[in-house]
């Protein structure tokens, strides 16, 4: 895993340029975040640093970012050595980091697609639940495992598509293939049921748990207009994922 985003950093960086992006996934997770003027925030899976960066600009007190890929972490410290954020970056597997705070929110934007078994899930769902304060939350973005395979080619106008080359099981790879500027590069997802997703959240503590559809900010419908953006709302190849302790 870690090898592997290591090899794709810089493309992964640059599919943020999708207008997706800004308009669907920033717009949805923030909208989920709310306020976080404040808050201590943990973020799993941070990549490149790209939320971690903006928690800082919008006010959050502290954000620690933590990624499995030490090239993803080389490329937030240097954007941390152009401009000081004061966020502290560790390379780990969140599986294995355990307890390194309370923190009001952790979030994990795409991190738990890359469970292969419930076994990692309930891993990394324990490493979330225990860095949280009573009373915290998590919010992420996943992969949505129920999107239709019918529509998974629907989606190229936005830059990505999905295919998969057995049929949908617990652990199934689900390749996931950008085209930024007529280049191409994939990285695989994994498939577990939504049923496991829940059985897990609630099996490590959390109370409650909120599916959000992803949403198009204002700004993206009068860019491009509804009918653009209709297919991907169709088929709705993300969704978010609040959790209560
Ligand atoms: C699709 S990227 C998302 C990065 C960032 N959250 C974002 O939204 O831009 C997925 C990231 O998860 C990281 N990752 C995957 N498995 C991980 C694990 N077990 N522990 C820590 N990071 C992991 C990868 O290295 C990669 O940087």
């Amino acid at each position: 895993m870690a090898a592997h985003y290591d090899s794709i950093a810089q493309e992964y960086k640059r599919s943020k340029d999708l207008p997706i992006r800004a308009h669907i996934e920033r717009y949805t997770y923030f909208n989920m975040l709310g306020d976080v003027r404040g808050k201590s925030i943990l973020d799993l899976a941070c990549g490149e640093g790209i939320y971690s960066r903006e928690f800082k600009k919008k006010g959050a007190a502290l954000v620690v970012g933590v990624d499995i890929s030490e090239k993803m972490i080389e490329l937030a410290k240097q954007e941390e050595a152009k401009q000081k954020f004061d966020i502290q970056y560790i390379v780990a597997d969140v599986m294995e980091l355990g307890k390194i705070g309370d923190f009001d929110l952790v979030v994990a934007s795409y991190l738990l697609n890359y469970a292969q078994t419930e076994e990692q899930l309930l891993k990394m769902c324990q490493t979330i639940f225990t860095n949280l304060k009573p009373g915290g939350r998590f919010v992420t973005l996943n992969n949505n495992l129920e999107q239709p395979i019918s529509s998974y080619l629907t989606t190229e106008k936005y830059g990505f598509i999905k295919t998969i080359s057995q049929p949908l099981e617990p652990g199934t790879a689900m390749t996931l293939t950008f085209t930024i500027n007529g280049e191409k590069f994939s990285f695989d997802n994994y498939y577990l049921s939504r049923e496991t997703y829940q059985r897990v959240f609630k099996s490590v503590g959390f109370t409650d748990v909120i599916w959000q559809n992803m949403v198009v900010s204002p700004e993206g419908i009068e860019e491009s207009g509804q009918e653009f953006w209709q297919d991907y709302l169709d088929c709705m190849p993300h969704v978010g994922i609040e959790c209560f302790k």
